[in-house]
């Protein structure tokens, strides 16, 4: 299981600082809530925030655009050090077009689903992912309450991606995660675990890491 935490939790004053001790504290992964104030009732940091702090961290950057028409950004998503970006399938027209755009800047591509969108909305893009992002809360904040249905999908999501040859293709679940419900994601198959408030809110970091991984059974 690989943890990544959500930024959205941290202390946004002393983001440089977080970064390196998330990387002290052994995390290989860090997650980025880009919000527009369209696509989800919230905004948050960009680009330029983003590219701010690439120099102060070696973590892989697992970026989240909650945004309407996130292919206009791409490219400088990809300037600002971005090593994996995450467009939502509800707000891209042309899905397939962005993930191809994504892959051929040189980054890793996921697609994420709201928890009401349905798995069939993958169907003829699963040779274009290299992750897919189940949310289970509705996005735009973080601290809300997981929702249950969230297991179900999961499994089913993965027996999906099995099922074409693409067992490589990571699963990430994210909202409401927390030391409960880890053992039943990963079980269901999620390889990508997103904590924000569990996280952030229970330091030191090292332990808190270790606390997840051991509920995952890693
Ligand atoms: C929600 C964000 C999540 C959020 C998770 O819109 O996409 O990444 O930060 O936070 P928690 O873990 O507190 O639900
Ligand atoms: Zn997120």
């Amino acid at each position: 299981m690989i943890l990544s935490p959500s930024l959205l939790s941290a202390d946004c004053g002393k983001l440089a600082q977080t970064l390196q001790e998330l990387e002290q504290a052994g995390v290989k992964w860090v997650h980025w809530d880009v919000m527009d104030g369209h696509f989800v009732p919230n905004m948050t940091f960009g680009q330029h925030v983003i590219k701010g702090l690439r120099a102060a961290s070696g973590l892989f950057f697992d970026v989240h655009l909650m945004i309407e028409r996130p292919e206009r950004y791409l490219a400088d998503f990809r300037a600002a050090g971005a090593d994996m970006l995450v467009v939502h399938a509800e707000a891209t027209t042309h899905l397939q077009r962005t993930l191809a755009e994504i892959r051929r800047l040189g980054m890793k591509a996921g697609v994420a689903l709201n928890p009401s969108t349905p798995l069939c909305v993958l169907d003829y893009v699963l040779d274009d992912v290299d992750m897919a992002l189940v949310m289970s809360v509705n996005p735009g904040f973080g601290g809300q309450k997981f929702l249950p249905a969230t297991f179900r999908k999961v499994a089913e999501l993965r027996a999906k991606l099995n099922a074409a040859g693409r067992s490589d293709c990571l699963v990430q679940v994210d909202g409401g995660v927390n030391l409960e419900n880890t053992k039943a994601l990963t079980e269901a198959g999620a390889d990508v675990l997103v904590s924000g408030s569990a996280f952030f809110g229970h330091p030191p970091f090292s332990e808190r890491l270790a606390a997840f991984m051991a509920a995952a059974g890693c």
